[in-house]
Formats: structure tokens, C-alpha cells, sequence
């Protein structure tokens, strides 16, 4: 059985000294749980202080990107070994923010994924479909190809550190959450698709999480659904309160 993980993914808010409070006050609040990974992705800024603040709990930290390249002439950019040595355990990759505002592609993606498993960092690899692409009948191709792309090249080895994030691009920042159903449909495809490549003992310690709207109310119904074994959230991640909410699943009954 894989741990689920919550992702507080804070996207470009929070200076580094309101960071290091949330961090702190979640390492009181939930940095022994051990059932669950929980996670926390800070701007680049954050990321030394943030980990220096989450040290000795359970709680770990990730980029929200990176490079491929360990060094070189390449302006505002930041290597695998940069967040290595900042303390990040994982890095969120191929976001769809990071594909529609910077015009990230499933190449670039790849090439990312493979660093960070060259490195011993974890990636979270996001996918999803626009609204589009979901009103057309095309959200199973699109998240196929977005698979085969992305995946290219990587080892049913190392597929097993791989966590995939299934966030619908209309579900992002919109208060409109896939329904149970419709992300449990996406994640059992990913799921199949994982064992079609991997074979299904690889396959089945990938971890497949839903981000989208996730909140404190939503996100039972969402983690009793069969396959989605996480969250990966954006707004409600960004008060300590709701983020507990959420990262205290099953037990806030
Ligand atoms: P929201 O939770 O704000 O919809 O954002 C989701 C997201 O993009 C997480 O990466």
C-alpha cells in the first residue's frame, strides 16, 4: 500500500518570513503523522528556509519546478542540485500554469522528470485536461499522450518514485471540482495505462493524486474514492486551518 500524500502547492504567494510560519505551525500540528506524507511546495525563495523549519518532522518540501541541467548559462533557472541542497525531497513538474503561462511542452517535461530521478528527487508529474479538450470527448487521449510523453524513457525502476497529479485544468482555481466519478475515472485510466507499460507490480506503487478545487469539504468524499491516493492543493493550502482540514482527512469526522 502507498502512503497517500497531501501537496500544499503555494503557486507565487507567501514571502519567505509568512512561509516559515505556516511551516512551523504545521510541524506542531501534524509533523509526526506518519500515515500520510504531507508535503509543502514554497516559491524557489522559501525552499532552505521552509526545509530548515520542517527538519526533524514528517512533513517534506518541493519546488513547484526546475531545470534538467545541474549548471550552466541559464538565466533565472534553478538545478535538480540547487533543490537537492535547499532540502526539497520532491519537485512538481509540468504544471498546467507552468504549460499555458510559459509554454512548457511533454519534451521539456520528460527531460525534467529524468533529472529528478537521476537526482533522488521525487517528481510530481502533473496532467490534466482543458475544459476543451474534456467538452470534446478527448480527455482520454489527451492525458494518454501527456502520459507517453512525459514518461518517455523512464524504467519501470524508476516509475515507482514517480507520484502523478491528475488536475483538470477547468478544476484548477475555479471552485469546480471534478466529482468523485469523474476523477476516478481519469485515475483508473492512469492507472491501466501505468500497468499496460510497467507491468502491474510497478504500476501499483505509483502514486495518482487528484489537485482541482480541492478543500476541507471535499476532500473525503475525494479520498474515498478507489484510486485517488491524494491531493495536490493550490487556494486552500494557503491558510493553515483549511490546509489542516484537508491534510487530517479520515479523522476529522
Ligand atoms: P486549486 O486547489 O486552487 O484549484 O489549485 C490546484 C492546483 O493547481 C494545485 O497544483
Amino acid at each position: 500500500m502507498v502512503k497517500p500524500l497531501i501537496a500544499a502547492n503555494w503557486k507565487m504567494y507567501k514571502t519567505i518570513g509568512e512561509a516559515v510560519s505556516f511551516a512551523r505551525e504545521m510541524v506542531g500540528q501534524a509533523g509526526s503523522m506518519d500515515d500520510r506524507e504531507i508535503v509543502l511546495a514554497p516559491s524557489f525563495a522559501s525552499l532552505s528556509a521552509v526545509a530548515e523549519a520542517c527538519r526533524g518532522s514528517t512533513i517534506r518540501v518541493a519546488a513547484q519546478n526546475m531545470h534538467w541541467e545541474e549548471r550552466g548559462a541559464c538565466t533565472g533557472e534553478v538545478s535538480p542540485l540547487m533543490l537537492l541542497d535547499a532540502g526539497c525531497a520532491f519537485v512538481i513538474i509540468g504544471h498546467s500554469e507552468r504549460r499555458r503561462l510559459f509554454g512548457e511542452r511533454d519534451k521539456g517535461i520528460n527531460l525534467k522528470i529524468q533529472a529528478a530521478l537521476k537526482h533522488r528527487l521525487n517528481p510530481i508529474f502533473c496532467l490534466g485536461e482543458s475544459l476543451e479538450e474534456r467538452e470534446s470527448g478527448r480527455t482520454f487521449d489527451v492525458v494518454e499522450k501527456q502520459l507517453e510523453r512525459g514518461l518517455n524513457d523512464i524504467s519501470s525502476h524508476d516509475i515507482r518514485a514517480v507520484t502523478v497529479a491528475y488536475e483538470p485544468v477547468w478544476a484548477i482555481g475555479t471552485g469546480k471540482t471534478a466529482t468523485p466519478a469523474q476523477a476516478g475515472e481519469v485515475h483508473a485510466f492512469i492507472r491501466k495505462w501505468l500497468a499496460g507499460r510497467y507491468g502491474e507490480s510497478a504500476a501499483s506503487s505509483v502514486r495518482i493524486i487528484y489537485g482541482g478545487s480541492v478543500n476541507e469539504k471535499n476532500v473525503e468524499e475525494l479520498m474515498a474514492t478507489p484510486g485517488i491516493q491524494g491531493a495536490l492543493v493550490g487556494g486552500a493550502s494557503l491558510e493553515v486551518r483549511s490546509f489542516l482540514g484537508i491534510v487530517r482527512f479520515g479523522n476529522n469526522g
